[in-house]
């Protein structure tokens, strides 16, 4: 199996087929995830949530992600990972950005790094691809940026801010962003942004009319039973397939029926 690379991405932006991502991790899940032929990983701060349990993805460190982010690397075969930069590591000093992201690339292993913002970062963006690093962008809806609006709703839904959406993007392009995510915005605004770039663009919550789409991987699979937006299509109700596997479990071993004498030595 060949490898997927950025210029594979926009190849397949190109001629129309559509890039397939989800979150990872740690090296089981990527296995997983990468032998059933996904495109993409991202090893998102998301993990600080999902992982960690935190309200917010602010508290994980970068220490944090390049340990979730080299155990995925080494369950992958096939896909291109994408590593994000967590809150603190980039944002308002490009040196102290460029430091972090090779930290990320020489410790984990991955293929490129993703951050939040358009022109406010702009200075970061271009540091850090200046070491030939891959960078994918992050517009709309920014969780390291919550307590700025205090709430997870639709994003760029005004049209100062849906122009702000469209001019950030082009930016990102323009300074060399391979790809770009969008998250949770109106699928109009998505679609606009899709046709006006020519790098890919993955939508999460911002309708089909974009290059790719990217979740959550517990998200998706229901391990994660509480978080269920709009956008969030379950595939699996691994939580039940789970907890009754462990019930069941318990059960035996509470009734001596595990480990049989076959299952001894
Ligand atoms: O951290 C994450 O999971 C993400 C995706 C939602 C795009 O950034
Ligand atoms: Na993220």
């Amino acid at each position: 199996v060949k490898l997927v690379t950025t210029h594979q991405l926009l190849a397949m932006k190109q001629r129309g087929e559509k890039i397939s991502m989800l979150t990872a991790y740690d090296f089981s899940m990527a296995t997983i995830l990468d032998g059933a032929g996904i495109d993409v990983l991202l090893v998102g701060d998301s993990a600080s949530n999902v992982m960690a349990g935190h309200e917010t993805t602010l508290p994980i460190t970068l220490d944090q992600m390049i340990y979730h982010a080299s155990s995925v690397v080494r369950g992958v075969k096939r896909a291109f990972v994408v590593v994000d930069m967590p809150f603190g590591s980039y944002q308002g000093n490009s040196s102290e950005a460029l430091r972090s992201a090779i930290r990320i690339m020489k410790e984990s292993g991955g293929h490129g790094i993703k951050l939040e913002g358009g022109a406010e970062i702009k200075e970061s963006i271009t540091r850090i691809l200046t070491a030939g690093i891959p960078v994918m962008g992050h517009l709309g809806l920014t969780p390291q940026s919550i307590y700025k609006f205090g709430t997870y709703s639709v994003r760029a839904k005004e049209e100062a801010e849906a122009q702000k959406l469209l001019e950030d993007a082009k930016l990102l392009q323009e300074l060399g962003c391979f790809a770009v995510v969008l998250e949770k915005i109106p699928s109009s605004l998505a679609k606009q942004v899709a046709e006006q770039l020519t790098i890919p663009v993955i939508g999460i919550g911002a309708g089909p009319h974009v290059d790719g789409q990217v979740l959550v991987v517990h998200d998706m699979l229901g391990i994660n039973k509480e978080f269920k937006p709009r956008f969030l299509r379950r595939y699996a109700d691994l939580h039940e397939i789970m907890s009754e596997a462990v019930q069941h479990y318990v059960q035996d071993v509470k009734n001596r029926d595990f480990p049989s004498e076959q299952e001894a030595y």
